[in-house]
């Protein structure tokens, strides 16, 4: 017989729902590293340790967590939760506020970015989180024949690619985000990993060019899912600031661009992310381009593209152009 809740698919949302955003406060509150590595007692995960009790319990029914000992540790469900925090944290820590009031701003009632707004450091944390993992290997691989000694960054988030890049090539670098909280966060990470004097961080308005400083004396040019703020001022607007970054960069530099393409619009789709990126990003007014419009946005800017690759991320897209030397 099946049980009450079979075919009742709002549970399955539920569930979803408040596993996603309790699983990223785990991260977001710094014990889900701890609790990966060595596991995590109700003492060690909060203050309130009702609500601590409540929540290993909780996600001890939902197959995420087995006590051992005094002791709780990831399930094998738990640890590719775990391997794909980023996304959590990216989506219930940054986009949590806009999808509560999702009712407001398709009434009109609120408008995005006057009285609502997603939050920069958990989206700046979400998004470095998911890109270490299924972003960065890709990349890794593509730039192991460029030959670069200063990267800018333009929304560097909380400037983690800077500070690997320096880690392992030396490189020197320059981050550029819109967002404070993003920015702080950046610099908090850059002091801690004692690289100040070699990566710069700027709050500024990327999508403005003329308003960053420096880019001649750059060899690599990074965006990684930020051109997609560009492309929502429209196709000619997203070419020509490609255009205005190549006449600013060196001749030869190159251009890597990380994003997420759009999926067919009205027809069902089994994408595991696409759709649902693409309904957040509508939220700020955005919507994302297929990787035919990617490569004609780079070709008509007058950028060479030298590859494009599909990264682990669903349903994103690396490009690397190169401006002519
Ligand atoms: C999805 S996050 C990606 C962060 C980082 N590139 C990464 O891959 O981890 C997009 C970043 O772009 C920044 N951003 C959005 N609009 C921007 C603008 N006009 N100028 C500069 N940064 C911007 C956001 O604040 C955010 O940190």
């Amino acid at each position: 017989m099946n049980s009450p809740a079979a075919n009742r698919p709002a549970f399955d949302l539920i569930r979803g729902h408040v596993t996603a955003s309790t699983f990223a406060a785990l991260d977001m509150t710094g014990s889900l590293d701890r609790l990966a590595e060595r596991g995590l007692s109700v003492e060690e995960a909060g203050s309130n340790r009702f609500l601590s009790e409540g929540l290993f319990r909780y996600l001890s029914q939902r197959g995420v967590l087995y006590l051992e000992g005094d002791r709780y540790h990831l399930t094998e469900t738990g640890r590719s939760l775990y391997e794909d925090r980023g996304y959590l944290v990216w989506l219930a820590g940054g986009y949590s506020e806009p999808l509560r009031r999702f009712g407001d701003l398709l009434t009109g009632q609120a408008t995005y970015r006057k009285e609502v707004l997603r939050d920069g450091k958990w989206v700046a944390v979400g998004s470095a989180l998911l890109g270490k993992k299924d972003v960065q290997p890709e990349v890794v691989k593509l730039m192991s024949d460029l030959e670069f000694s200063r990267v800018a960054d333009i929304g560097c988030g909380n400037a983690h690619f800077l500070i690997t890049l320096h880690d392992q090539l030396g490189c020197s670098g320059l981050g550029v985000d819109i967002s404070p909280e993003a920015v702080e966060e950046a610099r908090r990470e850059i002091d801690a990993a004692g690289k100040s004097a070699h990566i710069d961080t700027v709050v500024a308005d990327g999508s403005d060019i003329s308003s960053i400083q420096g880019l001649e004396d750059v060899d690599l040019a990074v965006t990684f899912f930020f051109l997609h703020e560009v492309y929502e001022k429209g196709f000619d607007a997203l070419v020509d600031y490609l255009r205005q970054l190549a006449a600013r960069l060196p001749a030869g530099a190159h251009v890597l661009t990380a994003e997420v393409t759009a999926t067919p619009s009205s027809t069902r789709t089994d994408d595991v992310f696409g759709p649902e990126f693409a309904l957040v990003h509508s939220v700020m007014g955005q919507y994302l381009l297929d990787e035919d419009g990617w490569r004609r946005a780079f070709t008509e800017a007058g950028l060479t593209v030298k590859a494009m690759v599909r990264p682990a991320m669903p349903d994103g897209l690396l490009v690397l152009a190169q401006k002519n030397a």
